[in-house]
């Protein structure tokens, strides 16, 4: 029943699909506020690696996770990615690398990263007016979202896509290796017992290869405005 839905807009996907994107422009055109999930679990990677702690090691992630302040704050001027704070330091541009995209596939496996982070992300959308980004959003995080999409693109295109970001951050690119990363970060995100990447069967499908950006916003927005939710709130 649409008074049991919440006004809140989930967009899962394999990496590289054009979610975030996609994510903020549509964010953007609703008034809604941007939550990149994938950026929490970067975010817990990176400070298993700052602080040296093994993922594996069970006591000493519960002490990070029990510890770590995660903030996301809207990009900066000019700027297209959401600003993540660690703990008060600013450490976006270190998780935007393919490195942490596999480190953070491996922590989000783990049952006590999901927990946390889920319920966090929970908490954040307990308002509504958000479009939620990632790979459990639509199932598991708000599974009462009134409008799911699952956002997907032929590896090859996507690997085109995070290739031709990189470059124009000035970084280099093997596009061969970073096919061959999304492509095992990909299968191991899909085939792991917890939280797997799938689509909700209530989400629209939209295949975004060949697709521009501001197509993908136009089908989506037009479903949003086509669908009720919520009553008037
Ligand atoms: O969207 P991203 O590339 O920033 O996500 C990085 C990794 O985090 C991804 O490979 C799997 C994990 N992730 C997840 O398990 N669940 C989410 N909702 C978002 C990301």
């Amino acid at each position: 029943m649409a008074e049991d839905k919440q006004r809140i807009v989930t967009i899962d996907g394999p990496s590289g699909g054009g979610k975030s994107t996609v994510s903020r422009v549509l964010a953007a055109k609703l008034h809604f506020t941007y939550l990149d999930t994938g950026a929490m679990y970067r975010a817990v990677a990176f400070q298993c690696r700052e602080k040296g702690i093994d993922p594996a090691d069970s006591q000493g992630l519960e002490a990070l996770l029990a510890a770590i302040r995660i903030e996301l704050l809207p990009p900066a001027e000019g700027e297209d990615d959401v600003r993540v704070l660690v703990d008060g330091r600013e450490v976006g541009s270190q998780l935007r690398t393919p490195e942490m995209g596999m480190l953070a596939s491996k922590v989000s496996a783990l049952p006590q990263v999901r927990q946390t982070l889920t319920r966090l992300q929970q908490q954040i959308g307990a308002g509504g007016r958000i479009v939620a980004e990632g790979r459990d959003t639509g199932t598991v995080v708000f599974p009462r979202a009134a409008w799911k999409f699952f956002l997907d693109a032929s590896p090859e295109v996507r690997a085109r896509r995070r290739a031709a970001q990189l470059r124009s951050k000035g970084e280099e690119v093997d596009e061969a290796h970073l096919l061959a990363q999304i492509v095992k970060r990909d299968r191991d995100d899909r085939e792991r017992s917890l939280a797997p990447l799938t689509a909700a069967p209530d989400a629209l499908i939209i295949d975004s290869t060949g697709l521009l950006v501001e197509e993908v916003v136009r089908r989506m927005y037009e479903k949003i405005l086509t669908t009720p939710c919520c009553g008037k709130k």
